[in-house]
């Protein structure tokens, strides 16, 4: 435990783990906590370890390397695309068909899958497309999207953030994210908005789909960051070089789960 804690928060000593532990509201911890292991500490702190690690990453290190860490302490299962124990194959099964009529053609066209998860959408891509670049920033899940698309050769995995790339100008027809901008801050969002306009090829696509609200909000889970934007906030992310092809709120999303505000936008670049 104590060399996960110090994997994550660099080089903090015992002393500096102990502290952040009373400042961050855990039970009465000293220095001698992490290194004993016999300590009954230990045996109840798994969870509390891992709160600990999110308190301090909030703290010390920002929402990006919490949702990283929240990321990458995920399964790499369906559920965990949704977030949800209770909605997985059936939804997918539905949604899926539904958010690919929104697209536009692909076959043999170059494809950015961005946030990819396990790649429920890399291998749809791929089936047709002439090249997928898949990218998402948690190790698992890329190693469990590569797995289930094995047999598909035309797809480059890379593990980054999505606001640490760069490629080339005009390198794609489409860019496509299903849940990827509600887990950015809306600098980010803008940014990034703006290289996907540089990665597109003149008249290409940018396909987004995130979790929305009536009314603006922010995730109260201190480990899980995500912001849950109005409908009139993601247009106005867009400048003049970009044309609004499509929007709407995914219906299988709405009939299975009650929830109209998982909505999508398709924007053509000028
Ligand atoms: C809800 S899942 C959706 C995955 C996939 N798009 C799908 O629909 O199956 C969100 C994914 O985005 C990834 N992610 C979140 N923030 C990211 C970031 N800043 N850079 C890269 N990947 C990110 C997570 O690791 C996770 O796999």
């Amino acid at each position: 435990m104590i060399n996960l804690l110090k994997r994550k928060t660099g080089s903090a000593s015992r002393e500096d783990l102990a502290g952040y532990a009373r400042l961050y509201g855990f039970y009465p911890v000293h220095p001698a906590d992490f290194v004993d292991p016999a300590h009954p500490v230990f045996f109840s702190m798994r969870m509390q370890c891992q709160e600990l690690y999110h308190a301090i990453s909030l703290g010390f290190m920002g929402n990006r390397a919490m949702s990283k860490t929240y990321w990458e302490t995920r399964l790499p299962v369906i559920q965990s695309m949704y977030l949800s124990p209770l909605y997985g194959k059936e939804l997918d099964e539905l949604e899926r068909p539904e958010l690919l009529s929104y697209l536009p053609p692909f076959a043999e066209k170059n494809v950015l899958d961005l946030g990819s998860g396990i790649g429920r959408y890399t291998g749809e891509f791929a089936k047709s497309a002439k090249r997928v670049v898949s990218v998402d920033f948690a190790a698992q899940m890329v190693a469990e999207n590569r797995r289930l698309n094995a047999a598909l050769t035309n797809i480059e995995y890379i593990i980054s953030d999505a606001m640490n790339l760069d490629f080339p100008q005009n390198s794609f027809d489409l860019i496509f994210t299903n849940f990827l901008f509600m887990y950015l801050e809306d600098n980010e969002v803008a940014l990034l908005i703006d290289r996907i306009s540089t990665w597109l090829k003149p008249n290409g696509f940018l396909f987004f789909r995130d979790s929305c609200a009536a009314v603006r909000e922010e995730n109260s889970n201190p480990s899980y960051f995500a912001i849950y934007r109005n409908l009139i906030e993601y247009p106005s992310f867009f400048k003049e070089n970009w044309i609004l092809q499509k929007e709407g709120n995914i219906l299988a999303h709405e009939i299975v789960c009650a929830d109209p505000f998982k909505c999508y936008w398709l924007y053509q670049n000028k």
